[in-house]
């Protein structure tokens, strides 16, 4: 048995091609759509309602395109629209949630994670919940950090003025001595010299996206949905968006394997 129909992955910007460039690493051949919602990012400061609203329009394209299995690559998004996907779709849906949760479980060792992710993501609560699943007898203290993703949007990872920002956001959870940090925003790992840079070498940052590629590839083989094809899968991007920072960031963060933006408008009433 085996599925050659694509891979749907989204997130509201180029956040989620740091998931994208990891599931192209464990799954070379597999075909991949990237949805982009730059015109309505970012997502973090919106309403939940909203933010769902946006994950379903996004969902519902890439079914429309006979994907295998969705990846929601955007942390915002999977806090408040998971739920929602699963009872809508008769499909595989991975988010980056769990898997974060899981590899920060395993990495600490003072018991004491740290979080941070956008506003919509923190105030979600989804993190505390995930973390109370584990049973496991660690603390989370969270931190939301609502003006990394535009620096992340407009390619700027090194600056004074970005290091700044992330000694003020993290001050807390360097007092709190965490010493796990999960980057509950896909956005994120994009700024993870600063990051690491701030929190000091000894904290051990989680990326969610290598964790949740290897969940991808689990539920793939779990259902007998890997591809037999033996050249290098295709990847097609779509942006909302026809501004052209998505492409530039797109080579830069990504790869090679970046190629041609499409471009999908929403209709007028959806776009904000
Ligand atoms: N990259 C996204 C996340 O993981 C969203 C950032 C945003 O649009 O605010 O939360």
């Amino acid at each position: 048995m085996s599925d050659r129909r694509p891979i749907g992955m989204f997130d509201s910007g180029v956040g989620g091609l740091t998931v994208a460039r990891a599931v192209i690493d464990l799954l070379p051949h597999e075909d991949l759509i990237y949805f982009g919602d730059v015109e309505r990012c970012p997502y973090g400061p919106r309403p939940a309602d909203e933010v769902r609203r946006f994950a379903i329009e996004i969902m519902d394209v890439l079914v429309a395109q006979d994907v295998k299995l969705l990846v929601v690559a955007c942390n915002s998004a999977a806090s408040t629209a998971l739920d929602a996907a699963k009872e809508r779709y008769d499909l595989p849906i991975i988010s980056v949630i769990e898997p974060g949760v899981h590899a920060a479980v395993a990495a600490t060792r003072n018991r004491r994670i740290g979080l941070i992710g956008t506003r919509a993501t923190v105030d979600s609560g989804a993190y505390d919940r995930a973390v109370a699943e584990t049973r496991a007898n660690v603390t989370l203290a969270s931190r939301a950090c609502p003006r990394f993703v535009e620096f992340v949007e407009r390619g700027d990872t090194t600056s004074d003025e970005v290091i700044a920002l992330a000694r003020g956001y993290l001050a807390p959870l360097r007092e709190q001595e965490v010493d796990t940090l999960i980057l509950g925003c896909t956005h994120y790992p994009l700024l993870s010299g600063v990051i690491q840079y701030v929190m000091g070498e000894s904290v051990v940052l989680v990326s969610s996206a290598e964790a949740t590629a290897t969940d991808v590839f689990a539920a793939l083989r779990n259902r007998d949905l890997v591809s037999d094809q033996r050249l290098l899968g295709t990847h097609r991007f779509i942006s909302s968006s026809v501004e052209g920072s998505f492409s530039e960031l797109g080579i830069r963060f990504l790869g090679p394997e970046f190629g041609e933006v499409e471009h999908h408008p929403w209709p007028h009433e959806a776009r904000t």
